[in-house]
C-alpha cells in the first residue's frame, strides 16, 4: 500500500482550513491550495488559531503543535503541489462544474497511485470518479462543520472505489484523529440525507404554526436529545445550502424531499444564516451567538 505523507488540500474555506488543519495535527506534510491568495491568507490565521485552542485546551503540547503548523503550505500553484501528493481531499465549492473541473486537473498532474478524496455532502462520488481516468481510486470523505471539533468522518465508496482506496482513505482518516463509517453511494449518503429531511420538516412546522423556531428546537433538543435544534443547525449550515442539498435528493429521491416553501422564501430574503447576520434567527444583535 502507498506510504502516505504527503496530503493536498484544495480549496481553503470554511471546510478545507479545517481538515488542513486535522491533517497536520495527524503528522502529515500538508499543502493548501486555493485560487484566492486572500482567502489563503485567512486560512492561515484561522489555522493558527486552531493550534493554539488545541495547546490551550492540553489536545496537543506546543512543541508539537508548533511543528505540524509549520508542515503546512500554502499554494496558488496547483501542478506543482498535486504531483507530490499522496493523497488529495477536495473541498471546493458544492458545484458539479467546479469539482470537476478540479478532478480533471488532479487527474493530470498527479502520479499514478494518488487517492483522491472529495468532502462533497450530497454529490456522487462515481460521478467524480467518472472525470478522472482512475475511478478506482476516488471516494468521498465526508467531514463535518467544524472539523476540529467533530469527530466522524463519513466516508462513501463509489461504484468503480476499490477496497484499497476504502482502506487507506479509513486509515488517513483515523490519523487526522476522526472516526470512520463507510458507506455505499446513494444520494444524501446516511448523515446529510437525514438531516435535511429532519431541517426541511422543522420549516414545515414553522409554517404550520405548529411553535416558535425557539421552541421547535428545544423540543428536539431537550426531547430527542439532539445536540442542536434544526433551526440553529440550519443557520449554522446554511439556509442556502440546506435549499440545495433538498433540492438535490427531491430530484433523486422524490416527493419526501420537495423543499419547505418557507425555507425558499428565507433563501429569497437572503436570510442565509449565520454567514449573511440572519436566518431563522436574528445574529446581528449578539443575543443568539453562542
Ligand atoms: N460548510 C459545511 O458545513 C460543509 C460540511 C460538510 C461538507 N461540506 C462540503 O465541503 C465543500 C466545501 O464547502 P465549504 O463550506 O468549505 O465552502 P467554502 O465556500 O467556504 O470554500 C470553498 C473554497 O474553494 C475555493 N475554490 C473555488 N473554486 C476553486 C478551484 N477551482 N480550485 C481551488 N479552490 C477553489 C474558494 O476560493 C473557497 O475558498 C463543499 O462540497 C461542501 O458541500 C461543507
Amino acid at each position: 500500500m502507498l506510504n502516505i505523507e504527503n496530503v493536498m488540500v484544495i480549496g481553503g474555506g470554511i471546510m478545507g482550513r479545517g481538515i488542513a488543519y486535522a491533517a497536520a495535527a495527524g503528522g502529515y506534510r500538508v499543502s493548501l491550495y486555493d485560487i484566492s491568495t486572500d482567502v489563503l491568507n485567512q486560512a492561515e490565521a484561522e489555522i493558527a488559531g486552531f493550534f493554539q485552542g488545541a495547546v490551550q485546551r492540553n489536545k496537543l503540547d506546543a512543541a508539537k503543535a508548533e511543528r505540524a503548523k509549520a508542515a503546512i503550505t500554502y499554494t496558488t500553484a496547483l501542478e506543482e503541489d498535486a504531483k507530490k501528493a499522496d493523497f488529495v481531499i477536495e473541498a471546493v465549492p458544492e458545484k458539479m462544474d467546479i469539482k470537476r473541473n478540479v478532478f480533471e486537473q488532479l487527474d493530470r498532474y498527479t502520479k499514478a497511485d494518488v487517492m483522491l478524496a472529495t468532502n462533497t455532502s450530497t454529490m456522487s462520488p462515481t460521478e467524480i470518479g467518472s472525470y478522472t481516468s482512475k475511478p478506482e481510486k476516488v471516494i468521498a470523505m465526508h467531514f463535518f462543520n467544524p472539523v476540529p471539533k467533530m469527530k466522524l468522518v463519513e466516508i462513501v465508496r463509489g461504484l468503480e472505489t476499490k477496497d484499497e482506496t476504502a482502506a487507506a482513505t479509513e486509515k488517513v482518516a483515523r490519523q487526522m484523529g476522526k472516526e470512520t463509517v463507510v458507506v455505499n453511494e446513494f444520494p444524501g449518503f446516511v448523515t446529510s440525507r437525514m438531516s435535511s429531511l429532519v431541517g426541511n420538516e422543522a420549516f414545515h412546522m414553522l409554517m404550520e404554526g405548529v411553535g416558535t423556531p425557539e421552541e421547535i428546537d428545544r423540543a428536539i433538543e431537550l426531547g430527542l436529545n439532539y445536540p442542536m435544534g434544526p433551526f440553529k443547525l440550519g443557520d449554522l449550515v446554511g439556509l442556502d445550502t440546506r435549499l440545495r442539498n433538498l433540492e438535490y435528493l427531491h430530484e433523486t429521491l422524490g416527493e419526501r424531499f420537495r423543499p419547505s416553501p418557507l425555507l425558499r422564501k428565507y433563501v429569497q430574503a437572503n436570510r442565509l444564516g449565520r454567514k449573511t447576520g440572519k436566518g431563522v434567527y436574528d445574529y446581528t444583535k449578539g443575543e443568539n451567538d453562542t
